[in-house]
């Protein structure tokens, strides 16, 4: 089980991430949660040992079993313009894939927009949900899923997911993985919030490897494709078709294959 405790005393020298950590037995979904609870300060998180409703990018579902994984939401309140938000799933996916690279041997690679590989197979998704007051007034869920000490996945999930441990042959303390990545997100919102976005724009776009390639994906339930031009400061897609150029936010499409 992860220990609150332990988490809060480990982050107690962050910016603003962790100060206040709930962890939870079993939760419909850990952004649900978020958007349930009153008084919650920035950058509480709270995590679930299993989800009964657990949700995914696009209307898909989270599985996870129970006590394995890291299932957890932290909570923000950005006062930047909407058009930014996308952004704070590109700044996680980074951080993700920073921790997924101090646990293992193995580069990741971050699949337009934030979910992360290792060597073809999924390990993390993250799910960023935000009910708005206003146009800048805004409660973010920032959900992340990362697999850590799973061995068994589902026989069509068997070829495309993996788990930390499965990548180091060894059980890793959910703790000390959830401690590493909360420090990773705490410096880059810092960054977030003082404007400076560049720094993990710029790596989340290497990570991506998507401009220059020929995509397709859905929008408003229906496939576009394109070759990708550009990834711009707010992290929407650029893509160029035989007649026009367009774009797309991050946040507005999904099964993005490329
Ligand atoms: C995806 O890959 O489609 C995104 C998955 C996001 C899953 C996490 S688990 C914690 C948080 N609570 C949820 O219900 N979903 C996110």
């Amino acid at each position: 089980m992860l220990n609150a405790q332990r988490i809060t005393h480990a982050l107690r020298q962050t910016h603003r991430i962790g100060k206040v950590v709930h962890c939870f037995e079993q939760l419909d979904s850990t952004n649900s949660e978020v958007f349930r609870t009153s008084d919650l300060p920035e950058g509480a998180v709270l995590t679930a040992e299993f989800q009964t409703a657990g949700r995914g990018r696009a209307g898909k579902v989270w599985h996870s079993p129970l006590g394995e994984n890291l299932m957890f939401s932290v909570v923000l309140y950005p006062s930047c313009e909407m058009k930014r938000l996308g952004l704070l799933s590109a700044l996680a996916a980074d951080a993700v894939a920073d921790t997924i690279e101090h646990f293992t041997p193995y580069l990741a690679d971050i699949k337009y927009p934030n979910d992360v590989y290792v060597q073809g197979k999924k390990l993390s998704g993250i799910l960023v949900e935000a009910r708005t007051q206003g146009q800048r007034q805004q409660t973010v869920a920032l959900g992340i899923g990362l697999n850590v000490n799973q061995t068994v996945f589902e026989a069509e999930l068997e070829e495309r997911a993996t788990s930390l441990r499965l990548l180091v042959q060894d059980e890793l303390d959910r703790n000390e993985v959830l401690i590493d990545l909360l420090r990773r997100i705490d410096a880059r919102y810092e960054e977030f919030v003082q404007g400076q976005w560049s720094g993990f724009l710029e790596r989340w776009k290497q990570r991506c490897q998507i401009i220059g390639k020929e995509v397709s994906f859905l929008y408003a339930s229906k496939p576009y494709s394109g070759k990708v031009i550009e990834i711009d400061e707010h992290g929407y897609l650029w893509i160029e078709t035989d007649k026009q150029r367009l774009c797309y936010a991050p946040t507005d499409i999904s099964y993005v294959r490329y």
